[in-house]
């Protein structure tokens, strides 16, 4: 499939925007910077905190599997069975302990941070995969 091209610069903090590849969803949030420093209070609560049997590019294994802190680029797609995680974001009262936002798959319960790490004690496997990107300037993310 042909790259997908996606201006960040319209995503406003704490935003998610959905685009579509290769048949798939692909959610890109513009991470504030309190979700950002929250992804290292949930490590000891995930599976494989640093993403060792994650699919994602070389570039992406850093604390934020990203290229730029402040954007998670992930599929939408949970990887027990496929369905499309949620992201909530202050709806439940925490979303897990210590933090109140991340993604809930809603057919079994999975959930995962906001970098996309599956937690312990749901089905799902892995963390969500992370797709080739790039930006091609300051504003512009290219997926695939
Ligand atoms: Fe997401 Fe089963 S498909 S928990």
């Amino acid at each position: 499939g042909a790259p997908v091209e996606i201006n960040v610069g319209k995503i406003q903090p704490g935003q998610l925007i959905r685009a579509e590849w290769r048949g798939k969803p692909v959610y890109v949030v513009r991470r504030t910077e309190k979700t950002v420093n929250d992804l290292a209070k949930v490590d000891d609560q995930l599976r494989d905190p640093n993403s060792e049997e994650a699919q994602q590019p070389e570039y992406a294994k850093n604390a934020y599997r990203s290229i730029k802190p402040e954007f998670m680029v992930a599929l939408g797609v949970c990887t027990h069975l496929g369905c499309a995680p949620t992201h909530h974001n202050g709806d439940f009262d925490q979303f897990v302990e210590g933090v109140s936002e991340g993604f809930f798959c809603p057919c079994h319960g999975s959930k995962f941070d906001m970098a996309g790490r599956v937690f312990q004690g749901v089905p799902a496997p892995l963390n969500l995969m992370v797709p080739e990107h790039s930006f091609t300037s300051e504003d512009t993310l290219l997926i695939g």
